[in-house]
């Protein structure tokens, strides 16, 4: 058995065990994602890609097992939004989030950042939404904005959660093709999905089943 973390992965798991209040959700998984590769995790709903995913993010501690995260950024793009429709941010302000990983947030954005900001704007087609209230748009266009936020980070890792799932088909091809983009420029990519497209694009798809890998490759 594989019990060393693989030295060429920008992120590596080995025996990872993951419970919820005494219930398992990762039941000893193996993982790699390496630098410069779209990897799709697939499987039925409560397989545990979320929580694959969150431990890759490190918002989740495993129980058990090893945790290699040697990338130095990663963006995670969670499967559901926390942001409150209540609150005055337009979607410039929320893509413009992912920047301040890259400066303080408390310092003015330089300019590699707001051309950071612009490219991601630009890729996800929302500039001419730019001005528009965040609470104010369509599940797909609000989905589009985070994406956008993730990609504003120009981290070494991204890591998305069903991406693609409200959004319609001419817009779930251009995720996919900027998912393309960003491993192609050496980005470690994972991205959970069930989304033909996504996997189609992927070259590494790993399968989730009751929190068990069940089959990973090209
Ligand atoms: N915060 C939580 N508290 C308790 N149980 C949880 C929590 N999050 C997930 N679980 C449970 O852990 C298991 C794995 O959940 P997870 O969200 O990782 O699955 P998933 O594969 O992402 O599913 P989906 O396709 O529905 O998004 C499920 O049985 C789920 O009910
Ligand atoms: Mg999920």
């Amino acid at each position: 058995m594989l019990t060393e973390t693989s030295p060429s992965a920008a992120l590596s798991l080995r025996g990872v065990y993951v419970e919820y209040a005494g219930t398992p959700a990762l039941r000893g998984v193996d993982f790699d994602a390496p630098a410069g590769a779209l990897t799709v995790v697939a499987g039925p709903n409560g397989a545990g890609k979320s929580t694959l995913l969150e431990v890759l993010a490190g918002t989740i501690t495993p129980r058990a097992g090893i945790v290699s995260l040697r990338a130095r950024s990663r963006a995670f793009v969670p499967q559901r939004a926390v942001i409150s429709p209540a609150l005055p941010l337009t979607v410039r302000d929320v893509v413009t989030v992912g920047a301040w990983g890259r400066v303080a947030a408390w310092r003015r954005l330089d300019r590699r950042s707001r051309e950071a900001v612009d490219a991601a704007l630009d890729r996800l087609d929302l500039t001419a939404l730019e001005r528009e209230p965040f609470g104010t748009l369509s599940g797909g266009q609000q989905q589009r904005t985070l994406l956008a936020q993730g990609l504003a980070r120009r981290a070494q890792t991204l890591l998305l959660d069903e991406p693609t799932t409200a959004l319609d088909a001419d817009t779930a091809t251009r995720i996919a093709t900027a998912m393309r983009v960003e491993a192609d420029r050496g980005v470690a990519v994972v991205c959970v999905s069930h989304d033909q497209g996504l996997i189609d694009a992927a070259d590494v798809v790993v399968s989730l089943a009751a929190g068990r890998v069940s089959t990973a490759g090209a």
